[in-house]
């Protein structure tokens, strides 16, 4: 079914011209999370399908904004778009899939657009709100979750509810799995900046800091410092790190208990997660959480 989903999606964008058609194949597929949630939860037809490229191309459309936004240079282990190209390209691209994503969705009901829609507009506000927080040190603990939900756990949430909606399952049951999930997957993705290396990553390693993203690690870090320590990690903020700070901050990290704290909150999201949806006994969700929390990239 996955591959119905590839093809769907390399379908809706030959629709609409030739030379997006070969941009979009330049990007890497990524693991394609959000389509495989979609097939999870909702019946093996054609409209789960086309649902699940829907969500695949507004995701994509993001992450190619999202790369011109942070100045990234490599998305998933190869050069970016906006790398190879340039920006106006990445940015372009991305305006091509999501407003053809949002062409296609008119094709659902209304309560499933509207769904969609506003996660569009949330991951919007989140993505601003990142950038916001990006220019000086966030150690606000509640910023930080209402950041990850709007920028990364709406769109799960939707993907979740909307695909439940198309199976005639409990749209909040499996929204509420959704959003736990996203949460865990962004607080997963801000420890692994930290505890992997580039090459596994597919990105380079301790960008987040550098970026000025405090992400939950280092929130929890400022936390248990002294106040010398805490001094020099400011200092380090949106800086280029040597080997010795970046060997310094690691080593922190780990003896503060600080990545083990924000490992245990996304534990604990996940079995929230599961929980919302036990009564509806799915072992390839229960397996969709295991998998996300032991990944390592
Ligand atoms: C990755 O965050 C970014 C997102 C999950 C969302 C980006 C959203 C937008 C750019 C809003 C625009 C939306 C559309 C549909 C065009 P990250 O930088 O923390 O993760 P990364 O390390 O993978 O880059
Ligand atoms: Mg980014």
């Amino acid at each position: 079914m996955l591959e119905n989903v590839e093809s769907l999606m390399l379908q809706y964008v030959s629709d609409v011209d030739t030379h997006a058609t070969s941009l979009y194949q330049k990007i890497p597929k990524g693991k394609r999370l959000r389509a495989k949630l979609v097939l999870k939860i909702a019946p093996p037809v054609a409209e789960s399908v086309k649902f699940a490229a829907i969500i695949e191309l507004i995701h994509a459309a993001s992450l190619l904004h999202d790369d011109v936004i942070d100045e990234a240079t490599t998305r998933r282990g190869i050069p970016s778009l906006n790398a190879t190209h340039d920006s106006k390209t990445a940015v372009m691209l991305g305006d091509i899939l999501y407003s053809k994503a949002y062409c296609e969705l008119t094709a659902f009901s209304p309560d499933i657009a509207r769904k969609v829609a506003d996660a569009v507009t949330k991951l919007s506000a989140g993505e601003l709100l990142d950038v916001e927080y990006s220019k000086a040190l966030q150690l606000d603990e509640a910023k930080y979750f209402d950041m990850i939900y709007k920028k990364t756990a709406v769109l799960i949430e939707a993907t979740a509810s909307g695909a439940a909606s198309l199976a005639d399952k409990s749209q909040e049951a499996f929204g509420v799995y959704g959003k736990n999930l996203g949460l865990a997957f962004q607080i997963i993705d801000d420890v692994l900046d930290i505890t992997s290396e580039s090459e596994k990553l597919g990105k380079p390693a301790l960008a987040d800091f550098k970026e000025g993203k405090t992400t939950l690690p280092y929130i929890y870090l400022y936390e248990a410092l002294d106040e010398g320590d805490r001094q020099k990690l400011m200092h380090l903020y949106r800086k280029e790190l040597t080997q010795e700070e970046a060997f310094w901050i690691r080593q922190k990290m780990q003896e503060s208990g600080a990545v083990m704290r924000a490992v245990t909150v996304a534990q604990k999201l996940g079995r929230e997660a599961l929980d919302a949806i036990a009564s509806d006994k799915n072992e390839a969700l229960e397996k969709v959480i295991t998998d996300m929390i032991e990944r390592e990239f």
